[in-house]
Parts: C-alpha cells; structure tokens; sequence
C-alpha cells in the first residue's frame, strides 16, 4: 500500500527525532510491501524564520492532502529565543494549535506505559513501579481554555489577563464516546477527570460523561478530580487503565504520566479526527538544549509513528512490528541518556534508531 504522509520536522530536538522514525518506517515498508511518499512541511519557529507566520495555509492544505502527519516539535526556548519577542498569535505554538484546530484533530491519545526494562528509570518507589502500569490518557485537544477567548486589558492602571474556559456538550460527548471505545478495547476502565467541585465546565463534563457511559454497560467509570489524579499518579499509577478529561488537564497529567514511565522521551502520541485521519508526534517538546547534539531519546516519534499504521492505515502488524523493535532494543541494553541506567550502552539518537531499524 501507498502511504502517503505529511512530516513537520519543526525546531529543536524534531528533525532529528522524524529522521529516526523515517528510518524506521523504512525499514517496514521494505519488509512489509508498502511504499512511503513523504513530503514536509514548516511549522513554528522553523516557519516563522522562513514565512513569519508558525503555519501557513498552504501547508495546512498540504497536510490535509495526505493520510497523516508525522510531526517532531516545535517551538524554542521561551526565555531566550527572538521567537518569543512576537505577538503571542506568531509564535511557534500558535502553529501547532492552529493545526490541531484546521484539521479537527479533538482526540489525543497518549498512552503511558512502564517497560520492565526501564523500571530502574521509574522515579517512583520500587513497590510502586514493581505493580506495572499500562493507562491510556484521552485528552479533549480542540477546545477549553487553549481555544476560549483570551486578552489582556489595563483597567485603571492595572493590568488584567483573560482566559476563558468553554466546552458544550457535544464536545465533551464525541470526546467521551472516543474514550469509552478505547476502554472497551483494553481493561474496561474509565476515569473521568474533572474540577467538577469548582468549575461549571466539569460539571457539564460530568453529567455528559454519565449519559454516554449508559451505552457502555460493561466499562466501569469513575470520576475523580484533577488534584487527586494527579497525586494518584504517583501513588497508585497501576488503577489506571483509561483517564478522559479536558485539554489543559491533559496537558498537564500527560507529563506527569509520562514521567513516571521513565522518561518523557517515551511517550508518544495520536490526535485523531472523525476520520482515519491523525496527526502523530511525541509528547515532550522540542528540548533546544539539547537540539543538534545527536543524544536526543527518538522513541516516542518512533512509537507514534507505530501509532500512525495502527489508526491511520490499519496496518496493525506493522506498528507490532515496530512496538516489539523499541522493546527488543531495551532488552538487549540500549538506552539513550535520558532512561540510561548503570549496566547500560549508552547510544546517541541516530544510533538509537538504527538499532530499532535493524530489529524490524
Ligand atoms: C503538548 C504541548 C502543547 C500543548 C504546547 C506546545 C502548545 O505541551 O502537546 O502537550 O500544550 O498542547
Ligand atoms: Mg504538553
């Protein structure tokens, strides 16, 4: 099969880390049969240099041209960076959010899971990291306060910043159907997370959540708030199978989910539409510091490209192939600096892909 997919190298740490997984998608479509027709395009900061806008038209049409996207990261250091000295609209991140939004991408998977061979990377007690953990974290990416009305004003001489927080309930509901399918699919466990003791937004979220779990008579759902799930994170991560909630606490949960893996540099990601459409990138950002020395972790790219055969092409065998690869290459010892542990190799990111590349 052809596959035809649009790739955003974007800024930092990201054209090395896609480099990886382009290789590794090489690898597959070789044994496997298919044939990859890539063609990029600018986000970010790599945009902004070049057109002075973090996304243009164009490239939206582009990405919308294909079956998928591949994406690194994007955006700069905020402190240092000129591309944090534009308007907030120009900056890298605005390309990201306005990619999301063009393309309806309102379902973000970000499964989190411990391998036994990064256990010793797991900052959490060997009690705790010995019981596994294997959760799934649905989050809302199109709406809530990332897409509300925002300004900021000066009344009477004081300044004032405005972010608002909006969902409706077919937001929440077409969310909630997404995440109730997943449950159905692994443990059949839903954690709904919410606020819903503040914020009338949650309690929409609540009360939406309990209509669709109707349909859903064999997923257990519990509500738990924000807070607490995140101290449940550390405490007890293996309750977990699906976590359902809005785009910011998302965002936030999602690193921490992905912390106690090991690393943020294993944590890949989906954002998917009402069609098979998605886009795929990592979790974690674009780690400048760190960008163009060759010791970035590519796995989480490599896991979401898995992630892309699997929602995108169905091509189910193919993402095994890559998932039992990065598993392989963990058990034979290879690890990049951000999950190497005493007893390791320690490999640079080129190398790091090569050796998944050769597992295929
Ligand atoms: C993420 C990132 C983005 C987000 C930023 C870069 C806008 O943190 O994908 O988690 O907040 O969604
Ligand atoms: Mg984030």
């Amino acid at each position: 099969m052809e596959l035809k997919i649009t790739c955003i190298p974007g800024d930092g740490i990201g054209p090395e880390i896609v480099n990886e997984a382009k290789k590794v998608l090489n690898k597959v479509a070789k044994k496997y049969g298919h044939t990859m027709n890539y063609t990029d395009i600018l986000m970010g900061g790599a945009s902004i240099d070049v057109h002075g806008v973090p996304l243009t038209d164009e490239a939206i049409e582009t990405a919308k041209a294909a079956d998928a996207v591949l994406m690194g990261s994007i955006g700069g250091d905020t402190n240092t960076s000129p591309w944090y000295q534009l308007p907030p609209n120009l900056r890298p991140e605005a390309g990201l959010l306005k990619i999301r939004k063009a393309l309806n991408l309102f379902a973000n998977l970000r499964p989190a899971y411990l391998y036994p061979e990064l256990a010793d990377a797991c900052p959490l007690k060997k009690e705790i990291s010995e019981a596994g953990f294997d959760m799934m974290i649905m989050r809302e990416l199109t709406g809530g306060l990332y897409f509300g009305e925002r300004k900021t004003v000066e009344e009477n001489g004081v300044k004032k910043a405005i972010d608002t927080l909006t969902y409706d309930e077919n937001e929440i509901r077409r969310i909630a159907i997404r995440g109730f399918d997943i449950a159905m699919k692994r443990r059949k466990k839903v954690t709904s997370v919410d606020k819903a003791n503040v914020l009338d937004s949650s309690r929409l979220w609540r009360a939406v959540v309990n209509e669709v779990a109707k349909d859903y008579p064999e997923v257990t759902l519990e509500h738990m708030l924000v807070d607490n799930c995140a101290m449940q994170l550390v405490k007890d991560p293996a309750q977990f199978d699906v976590i359902l909630t809005e785009n910011m606490f998302g965002d936030i949960l999602s690193d921490e989910a992905s912390m106690v893996t090991g690393s943020i540099g294993m944590l890949s990601s989906a954002s998917l539409n009402d069609t098979k459409f998605g886009l795929y990138e990592p979790s974690h950002g674009s780690a400048p510091d760190i960008a163009g020395k060759d010791i970035a972790n590519p796995i989480a790219t490599i896991l979401s490209a898995a992630m892309m055969l699997r929602y995108s092409f169905d091509l189910d065998k193919e993402a095994d192939a890559i998932e039992a690869a990065v598993k392989k290459v963990l058990e034979d010892g290879f690890r990049t600096g951000d999950i190497y542990s005493e007893g390791c190799e320690k490999v640079g990111c080129a190398k790091m892909g090569n050796l998944i590349a050769e597992r295929i």
